[in-house]
């Protein structure tokens, strides 16, 4: 068995490794002049199980590129298995034909990870269930729930005080199962509205948040645009106070000023993505790992 690290996230990959007593495989990862990706495996993996550590996180392109590579280089080197394990999977959520002319990009990372050869696919906390069916190769798929869900449960919110928070439609039944898990509390549903792509718009509170301490939940904050706006209706709408989780610190453009603009009390994060932001510029964050 080799793991090799991408360049994205190898304090994660370092972890793994450590984990399983095992030093990281060593590879040579490059950029040539004019920006294209150069990988050299530094040791023999022939007939080995390899595993490939490589969050396709901003800069999502080169990221992925770099993990198609790898595969491409592994393939060629005669490993006998070769699983890209993928903390965050970057274009999930183009996971379906929502307009006309669109491209369903989940789809297209399927079918590219796949042709380049890679035999299996771990990854944590997809965008949405359907992605593992864009694969004609296993997939396992893994959550951070239990992760985020034993840390909350340390900090000994009564359960009474409790409501969980959906920030849309769509991540119902990610909220429910959290809800049910954290002694089933409560559950409310943003009915949040997108004029534009990264513009959130927030219209409706379903269920009741007065007096509560509300835990919103979501796979990931990306400008925390989604985040920010659920998390201000909510104190408008009588909430006590506002803690944010998430598996995935996308943490693009205004993310950290929004974050730490005084509406939550803290967010809590994994570290499928490594954090962009000095601990002091961010002192209510408290990343996890996975
Ligand atoms: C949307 O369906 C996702 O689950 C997230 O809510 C969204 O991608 C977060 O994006 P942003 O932080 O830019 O609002």
């Amino acid at each position: 068995l080799k793991i090799f690290s991408g360049s994205c996230n190898e304090p994660l990959a370092a972890e793994v490794a450590n984990y399983l007593g095992m030093e990281l495989g060593k590879i040579d990862i490059k950029k040539f002049a004019d920006g294209e990706t150069y990988v050299q495996l530094q040791e023999s993996i022939r007939g080995c199980d390899v595993f490939l550590i490589q969050s396709t996180s901003p800069p999502t392109n080169d990221t992925l590129m770099e993990l198609l590579i790898m595969i491409d280089a592994c393939k060629r080197a005669s490993a006998r298995n070769i699983t890209a394990v993928m903390p965050y999977f970057g274009y999930a959520r183009a996971d379906r034909k929502a307009s006309g002319r669109e491209a369903i990009t989940a789809k297209l990372v399927a079918n590219l990870l796949t042709q380049a050869g890679a035999d299996r696919v771990l990854a944590l906390d997809l965008h949405s269930l359907q992605c593992v069916g864009y694969f004609d190769i296993p997939v396992d798929h893994v959550f951070g729930q239990p992760v985020l869900l034993e840390y909350l449960a340390s900090k000994d919110i009564e359960a009474d005080d409790l409501v969980v928070v959906s920030p849309d439609v769509g991540g119902v039944a990610r909220a429910r199962a959290f809800a049910k898990l954290l002694n089933d509390a409560p559950l409310a549903i943003i009915d949040k509205r997108r004029s534009g792509h990264n513009v959130a718009e927030v219209m409706n509170i379903i269920g009741d948040v007065e007096g509560k301490v509300a835990v919103m939940v979501d796979d990931m904050i990306d400008t925390a645009g989604t985040i920010t706006k659920g998390g201000e209706v909510l104190l408008n709408e009588g909430a006590r106070s506002v803690i944010a989780c998430a598996t995935h610190p996308v943490f693009s453009g205004p993310a950290i000023e929004r974050l730490s603009s005084g509406v939550f009390d803290e967010v809590i994060v994994t570290n499928s993505i490594p954090p962009v932001h000095k601990p002091d510029e961010f002192p209510q964050l408290t990343v996890l790992s996975v």
